[in-house]
């Protein structure tokens, strides 16, 4: 199996839906309930099938990979992804991350320690610096980088042959690459929030691995509520497994699944308190809105980042926001579900599908 090495922390956070890896999600540098390969991992049926064909031609030429751009929500399984591009290619996975690579020194030092063919993934690409992006795009392209030292009369250039290796990036926001940046990726792949039933394969998959008693029925229910997101999910899996062991024989029933997500206060639809404090603050402040997205992150005290990446695209995606040119809007379907009126005068307006160029 090819070896993985991690150069940076790990953010951590409370929240049962957040959807950034926490330690509990990875046990000794490894995720045991991460698929490690293309078989195993389950959803994402486009990009999948795609992949297949892109990692066997490159396998079958003996050549490296294109690089491979994947974006979309959190917690959709980017790392996951690139682990498996690294497995079925039979190399080394080395990652890091935007904020990570300071100087173009520490990039030019990763390229160099890599082996001929391996992965290189950088998770939040869009972070990168100006600078370390400049030597990127020669690294990507010609697989060589000019390195000067000195200054002055001392100035020399060295050009440095760097493998050939497969870059694999990861970003939450597409729309905040650098046009030439994302041009020099001749795979870019599209993550979608995944459906309940195969969320539902998911938490059996991972039941069994963890040797946990599950009926599809408590599967089913977990994966409702776990907004799209195989973190979630498998966070919430293991929560529930707590209250069943405690409460009753262990197994994991649709009742055991459902008593324990009440009392984590994640309703029917995945919805946590953050979800509802946002989606009333536009009906109750701005009758429904349209409401600017910096004004809603303000009045509820919030990064609008975090209100883009974390909060929208479940609530888009389920038709409770929409999106419009003058800000956000509350749906009819969201009001019904909190229990308020659809306030007078609002326009409910067709939910928008995120797209590579949002937040440009
Ligand atoms: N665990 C997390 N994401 C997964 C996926 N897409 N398929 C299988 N197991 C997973």
């Amino acid at each position: 199996m090819s070896k993985i090495e991690f150069s940076e922390e790990f953010d951590f956070e409370n929240r049962i839906t957040d959807t950034s890896e926490i330690p509990e999600d990875v046990v000794e540098g490894d995720n045991p309930l991460r698929p490690k390969s293309l078989d195993e991992y389950i959803g994402q049926e486009k990009a999948k099938e795609n992949l297949k064909v892109f990692i066997e031609a490159a396998k079958i030429r003996g050549e490296s990979l294109d690089h491979v751009l994947l974006y979309g929500p959190p917690g959709l399984g980017k790392t996951t992804l690139a682990g498996i591009i690294a497995n079925e290619l039979g190399v080394n996975l080395r990652i890091t991350s935007g904020p990570a690579i300071e100087k173009p020194g520490d990039l030019a030092a990763l390229l160099t320690n890599l082996n001929e063919g391996d992965v290189l993934f950088i998770d939040e690409i869009h972070r990168l610096s100006r600078a370390v992006e400049e030597i990127l795009y020669p690294s990507m392209e010609d697989f060589a980088i000019d390195i000067i030292t000195g200054k002055g009369q001392m100035a020399a250039s060295y050009h440095l042959p760097l493998p050939k290796f497969t870059l694999v990036g990861a970003t939450t926001r597409a729309g905040q690459l650098t046009a030439p940046l994302r041009d020099r990726f001749g795979v870019v792949l599209r993550l979608e929030l995944y459906t309940a039933e195969e969320l539902a394969s998911i938490v059996e998959r991972s039941a069994g691995i963890l040797g946990v008693p599950i009926e599809y029925d408590g599967a089913l229910e977990i994966a409702s509520r776990s907004r799209g997101t195989p973190r979630i999910a498998n966070r919430m899996l293991k929560r529930v497994r707590d209250f069943a062991l405690v409460m009753s024989d262990g197994v994991i029933t649709l009742e055991t699944a459902r008593t324990a997500l009440d009392k984590l206060e994640v309703d029917e639809l995945g919805l946590d308190q953050n979800d509802r404090r946002m989606l009333e603050a536009i009906i109750k402040f701005y009758n429904g809105g349209p409401v600017g997205l910096e004004t809603l992150a303000a009045a509820i005290g919030e990064e609008s980042i975090t209100i883009e990446d974390v909060y929208e695209p479940y609530l888009l995606q389920i038709g409770f926001l929409s999106r419009t040119p003058r800000g956000r809007c509350i749906t009819a379907e969201a009001c019904r579900h909190l229990g308020y009126d659809f306030p007078k005068g609002t326009v409910n307006a067709l939910p928008t599908q995120p797209s590579l160029l949002d937040g440009q």
